[in-house]
């Protein structure tokens, strides 16, 4: 499982790292917008960041028995400890990091992500991984640092580390 904030890459080191893995690539907040018919600024508007992670913790439920695939997870995935205890018992949990400056440099025009459309982006990013910064590192059986290492590295690095697990 990759887990991770917005902008750290999650999306293409996930499909490099599938691709070599010869598995499959899910990723938890398309098979929400896909269930919903609804984006995740839809869903955040409409129904609230509590609804979207009710539906973040039920969708692990689901994907629990999946197996050959890599999943990658919405970045706020791991805020439950609930969500935490089960992803441990899916699968290696791999953590995809960035410095704030990388991940503002990422995410700042995209306007797809809620919880960052605010007047004061980077101040905002660095609120968040304030608090989920420890909270990643902790849960993570691996961390590879998306600022230093392209998709292609960091998806290589991840290959190696399972292959020596
Ligand atoms: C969120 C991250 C997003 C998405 C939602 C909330 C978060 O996913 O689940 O906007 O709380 O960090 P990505 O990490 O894939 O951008």
């Amino acid at each position: 499982m990759l887990i991770g904030f917005m902008g750290a890459g999650k999306t293409e080191t996930g499909k490099l790292l599938a691709k070599k893995l010869k598995m499959t690539y899910v990723d938890t907040d398309d098979i929400i917008e896909k269930e919903q018919g609804m984006t995740i600024n839809e869903i955040f508007a409409k129904k609230g960041e509590e609804s979207f992670r009710d539906m973040e913790t039920e969708l692990l439920d689901e994907l629990a028995d999946l197996e050959n695939h890599v999943i990658s997870t919405g970045g706020g995935m791991i805020l439950r400890p609930g969500n935490v205890k089960k992803m441990k018992s899916m699968g290696i949990m791999v953590l995809l990091w960035a410095d704030p400056d990388t991940v503002y440099e990422r995410v700042k025009r995209a306007g797809t992500r809620p919880l960052l459309n605010v007047e004061d982006q980077k101040g905002k990013i660095r609120e968040i991984l304030e608090v989920r910064g420890p909270i990643y590192k902790a849960v993570a059986d691996l961390e590879v640092d998306t600022s230093r290492f392209s998709p292609e590295e960091a998806s290589g690095k991840i290959v190696k580390f399972l292959k020596e697990e």
